[in-house]
């Protein structure tokens, strides 16, 4: 049982009816425990579809995901599983622009029973983590965008996932800013997280330890 994959797609298929599209097709991976993946492919090759799958912000139209050897939906309330289990980060960031980076970052946790001393706690520390205790009181829009990539990121670590999924998290950033957020990456990683990231950029999934490469749907290189 030790050896069950973390996370695992098995046969997996999305047809969107919605443009007559099959987004994938008979995927099949595994991501152990520790691992740090990176998928990459062209634009429209099904990566984000891919992704959106594993963390169950959608359904395959067939095949399974499964989590720690049980299928996705045998854990219950989809939102739950997601903010309790993964850390989940988006190319635009998608922080809530009324709330500071503390309280953005305090979001997932009240879904857990922490107190609220104990939300601001954790919040500070991951704030800290991810280098942005200078401006845990500052909204959004008073961040660059590296820092609202950061802040994000602590935002998706909030619940202590198992495994952290991020869909082109540095597509938004420029080099050196992508640079700084691949170091935190690693550093995730290096503390026992298990990563899954898309990207585009060679030098991001060159520092994965393993690639997926999707085209047209299928995985054509793992
Ligand atoms: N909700 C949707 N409805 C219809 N088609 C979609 C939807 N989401 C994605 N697609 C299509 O599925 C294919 C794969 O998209 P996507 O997974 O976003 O690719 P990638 O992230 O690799 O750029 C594309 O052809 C895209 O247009
Ligand atoms: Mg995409």
């Amino acid at each position: 049982m030790t050896d069950a994959p973390l996370i695992e797609a098995i046969g997996v298929s999305r047809f969107f009816a919605d443009g007559n599209v099959t987004a994938l097709q008979d995927v099949s991976l595994q991501i152990h425990k520790g691992e740090y993946a990176a998928l990459v492919g062209k634009s429209g090759s099904g990566k984000s579809t891919l992704l959106n799958l594993l963390g169950g912000l959608d359904h395959p139209t067939s095949g399974q995901i499964r989590f720690n050897g049980r299928d996705l939906t045998e854990y219950g309330d989809p939102a739950h599983f997601r903010s309790t289990q993964l850390g989940f980060v988006f190319q635009s960031f998608h922080l809530v622009s009324v709330l500071t980076a503390e309280q953005n970052v305090q979001l997932p946790m009240f879904e857990s029973k922490l107190t609220a001393s104990q939300r601001q706690t954790r919040a500070r520390e991951l704030l800290e983590l991810v280098g942005m205790s200078h401006r845990i009181h500052h909204r959004p829009q008073k961040l660059s965008v590296g820092e609202r990539q950061r802040v994000a990121i602590a935002r998706a670590l909030a619940n202590q996932p198992s495994l952290l999924l991020a869909d082109e998290p540095t597509g938004n950033l420029d080099s050196a800013t992508a640079h700084a957020i691949f170091e935190l990456f690693d550093s995730l990683h290096a503390s026992g997280m298990t990563l899954l990231l898309v990207t585009h950029d060679p030098m991001l999934a060159n520092r994965a330890q393993r690639t997926f490469t999707l085209a047209d749907g299928k995985l054509v290189s793992s």
